[in-house]
């Protein structure tokens, strides 16, 4: 066995990301971000996440605001360190495919519009799927990371990941990341993974994980020791839980040894004062719900990501069968053999989730088909882990022609559609995207801008009730 090198850990913080769409359904605001980026731009992070996943969607649906704006102003403060981003590869931040001219439009203008690093994974781990984001990220002098998306199963064993690891080198990317959005990585396990990646590539390895279990701080601590490069973590107002390890905590285990990351501690302590204000309006208001807070050690037995049992929650109270809560979390393992297994992040897990909530509620196993899982079994999304179960598929798909090659080579370029049905509200080049991403909710958002661009008096809250005609 080679011997690992001792180096300082890189830090990358995801208050400005994952932390508050993990505990604060991603309500946190341009106006929150903005008074401290200033100092969290002194810390010594080696990147702050702060755009993707969830951002998007929600700073138009629910705080009216434009997400390039925002990314635009934290640029502005971010001056010494790298601004990160999530991105789901072909599906950018919607749920199906694009064209690769949309994602290669998407990517050049998120690096143009200040993000450094684009973080991206495919939920079925078919790097296909992100050549075309990788090609773009790159073109335009962003770094591209490209993340396994962790799972366990029969096939995820460790040459799995070993031989997707460096096929995911030899596209070029300048970074692998681990993804565990389910906190499924024990210390121990993780130390075993990143060991054997760090044997297999020659560039640095990321990892992120959740809280969620109760073991993050320990992975990270095996990570680092195996050779890991750099980690996730959130500052402790907006820690644990469902969200990441605490900053502050890491950066103390480390200190005074080889692994110290460096970061100003005394700057940590003002940032931590800043977000613990947020922390407490978010409890007062309800926002902050302090069962997330807890240990949930259920996300290993189950492997359902913390988010999507919180979903699944609401899902079946809205259905009005709140007791069959516990039967469609045991569905939800069923569903993801039968589709070949894959891993659950979206949108692969809102396809499994949302089949075996209906499978549960019909009392029958796909007497309703959602139309996302037929496409999912005929390879619309790429390829699984493992072939679907032969009945199952037969049920799904019935006759119709599946496809093994990557799935955006089947279809068309999209962009120039895109532009046509935007133009009655474009008034950047970024709207368009914006448009391709969340069409319905970009219109909305649109006529709400002009709205205030003219004088009328709409509140937010306005819109939400759906008063504002649409
Ligand atoms: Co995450």
């Amino acid at each position: 066995m080679t011997e690992i090198k001792k180096k300082p850990i890189k830090i990358v913080e995801t208050v400005l990301r994952d932390a508050h769409q993990s505990l604060l359904a991603t309500r946190m605001s341009t106006e929150q971000m903005l008074p401290i980026a200033d100092k969290m731009d002194q810390v010594g992070y080696h990147a702050v996440e702060c755009w993707g996943g969830a951002t998007f969607d929600t700073s138009l649906r629910f705080l009216k605001e434009d997400p390039w704006e925002r990314l635009r102003k934290l640029k502005e403060h971010f001056k010494h360190t790298r601004l990160q981003m999530l991105l789901r590869g072909q599906n950018l931040l919607g749920y199906s495919h694009y064209s690769d001219d949309v994602v290669d439009y998407f990517c050049r203008k998120a690096v143009a519009n200040g993000i450094d690093n684009i973080r991206m994974m495919d939920c079925l781990n078919d790097i296909r799927n992100l050549e075309t984001s990788m090609k773009a990220t790159k073109a335009e002098g962003g770094r591209a990371i490209a993340a396994l998306v962790y799972t366990l199963g029969d096939a995820y064993t460790l040459d799995y990941w070993k031989d997707v690891a460096k096929r995911i080198e030899d596209m070029g990317a300048d970074e692998l990341g681990i993804k565990d959005m389910a906190g499924l990585l024990t210390p121990y396990r993780a130390g075993e993974l990143v060991r054997a990646l760090k044997e297999t590539v020659h560039i640095p390895v990321a990892m992120h994980t959740h809280y969620t279990a109760g073991v993050a701080s320990m992975t990270y601590l095996k990570s680092v020791e195996a050779g890991c490069d750099s980690i996730d973590c959130a500052i402790s107002p907006l820690a644990l839980g469902t969200s990441q390890p605490a900053t502050e905590v890491m950066a103390e285990t480390f200190r005074g040894t080889p692994y110290d990351p460096g970061l100003n501690q005394e700057l940590l302590g003002e940032i931590a004062d800043y977000f613990e204000t947020i922390r407490q309006e978010a409890i007062e208001s309800g926002l902050l719900s302090t069962k997330v807070l807890g240990v949930n050690i259920k996300t290993l037995q189950y492997q359902v990501p913390g988010a999507m049992m919180t979903n699944l929650d609401a899902l079946q109270k809205g259905a009005g069968q709140e007791y069959k809560y516990r039967q469609v979390l045991e569905e939800i393992p069923r569903v993801r053999r039968d589709f070949g297994e894959p891993p659950l992040v979206t949108p692969s897990s809102q396809i499994v989730g949302t089949q075996a909530v209906m499978n549960v509620i019909c009392g029958e196993r796909y007497q309703i088909i959602l139309n996302e899982s037929k496409r999912l079994l005929e390879g619309q999304f790429g390829q699984t882990v493992k072939e679907a179960d032969p009945e199952v598929k037969k049920k799904i798909v019935g006759d119709e022609p599946c496809i093994s090659c990557r799935p955006a080579d089947l279809i068309k370029p999209q962009l120039a559609q895109f532009e046509r049905e935007c133009s009655p509200w474009k008034q950047q080049d970024e709207d368009v995207l914006t448009y391709a991403m969340f069409p319905d909710v970009a219109k909305t958002y649109f006529e709400y801008r002009e709205a205030q661009q003219t004088g009328i008096d709409l509140s937010v809250a306005d819109l939400q009730s759906g008063a504002y005609p649409v």
